[in-house]
C-alpha cells in the first residue's frame, strides 16, 4: 500500500476541461459522439472500413486543438506546480495542459500531435500538421492518428493508478467518467487523499469525492488558491 504523500496531486481530466477552450465534449447535447458515429471515427472497424474518413476526422480535430487556448482551469491547475508535484493524467487528445505550462502530462487515449505506423507502431510527433493517406512512417507503414480508439487497449493504465493511490489531493474535472477502464482510475485514490470533482453535470458521482457542480473555470481556480493557501499556512 503507497504511502499517501501530502505533496502529490493528481488530477484526472476529461473534454469538460477543455470545453470553455471551444472543443467539444463527447456526451453532451453539442458533443462530438451526437455528430459522429464513434465505431465509424474512432474504432479499428471504422479505420478498416474508410481510413480517410478517420484520418479526416482527426486532422480536422488536430486543427482546432492546435487553434485553441488553455483557458483558466488549465492554468490554474498549471499553477499548483508551484507548491506541488503534480501529475496530470488525461483522457483528452489536446495539449492544452503542457501549453498552460503543466509539466508531467500522462495521455491515457493518446495524442492528436503525434501519428504511428498503423503496423509499424512507430511513432512520430506531427504537431498541429494533417496526417495524410500515403504519408509513411519510416519502415513503410501507412501513418494513423496515435489516439486509443474503442476497443483498443489503454496507455499508462498502471502508472496512473500508482500516481493515484499516492495523491495527498484528487482533482476529477470535465469527465464524465462513463468511459472504461480509463474511468476506473478514480477507485485508486486513497479514502484519506482530499478528493473533488468538478462538472456541471454527473450521472453519478464518484464516492468520496466532493462536488463541485459547476464549470472548470468557474470551480478550479478557486480550488487551487484554496490548496495553495493550505500548503503555505502547513
Ligand atoms: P468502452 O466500453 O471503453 O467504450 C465504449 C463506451 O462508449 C461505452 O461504455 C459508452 O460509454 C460509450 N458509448 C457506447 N455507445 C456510444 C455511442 N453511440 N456514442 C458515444 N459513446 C458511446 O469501449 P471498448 O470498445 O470496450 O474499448 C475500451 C477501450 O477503448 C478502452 O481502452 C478505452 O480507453 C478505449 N476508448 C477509446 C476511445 C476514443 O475515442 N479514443 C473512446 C472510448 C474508449
Ligand atoms: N467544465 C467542466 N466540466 C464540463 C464542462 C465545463 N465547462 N462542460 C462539460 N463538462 C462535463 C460534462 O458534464 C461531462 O461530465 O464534462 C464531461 C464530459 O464528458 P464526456 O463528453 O463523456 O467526455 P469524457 O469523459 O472526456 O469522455 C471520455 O470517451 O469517447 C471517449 O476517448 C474519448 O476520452 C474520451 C472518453
Amino acid at each position: 500500500m503507497a504511502s499517501l504523500n501530502p505533496c502529490k496531486i493528481v488530477i484526472f481530466s476529461g473534454a469538460g476541461v477543455s470545453a470553455e477552450s471551444g472543443l467539444p465534449t463527447f456526451r453532451d447535447s453539442a458533443g462530438l459522439w451526437r455528430q459522429y458515429a464513434w465505431v465509424e471515427v474512432a474504432s479499428p472497424e471504422g479505420w478498416r472500413k474508410h481510413p480517410e474518413v478517420v484520418q479526416a476526422f482527426y486532422n480536422e480535430r488536430r486543427q482546432k486543438a492546435a487553434e485553441a487556448q488553455p483557458n483558466a482551469a488549465h492554468r490554474a491547475i498549471a499553477e499548483l506546480e508551484k507548491s506541488f508535484d503534480v501529475v496530470v493524467v488525461t483522457q483528452n487528445v489536446d495539449d492544452l495542459h503542457e501549453r498552460a505550462g503543466s509539466t508531467q502530462v500522462v495521455h491515457v487515449h493518446g495524442e492528436l500531435a503525434f501519428a504511428r505506423g498503423e503496423h509499424s507502431g512507430l511513432r512520430q510527433h506531427v504537431g498541429a500538421e494533417p496526417i495524410q493517406m500515403g504519408q509513411r512512417c519510416a519502415r513503410g507503414s501507412q501513418l494513423r492518428p496515435d489516439i486509443v480508439w474503442f476497443g483498443e487497449s489503454v496507455q499508462h493504465l498502471e502508472e496512473s493508478r500508482a500516481h493515484f493511490a499516492e495523491a495527498g489531493r484528487v482533482l476529477v474535472v470535465g469527465t464524465s467518467l462513463s468511459v472504461f477502464p480509463a474511468a476506473s482510475l478514480v477507485h485508486a485514490a486513497s479514502a484519506e487523499a482530499d478528493k473533488v470533482v468538478v462538472a456541471p453535470e454527473l450521472d453519478s458521482p464518484p464516492q468520496g469525492f466532493d462536488w463541485l457542480r459547476g464549470k472548470a473555470t468557474e470551480c478550479v481556480p478557486p480550488l487551487v488558491v484554496r490548496w495553495l493557501h493550505e500548503v503555505r499556512a502547513s
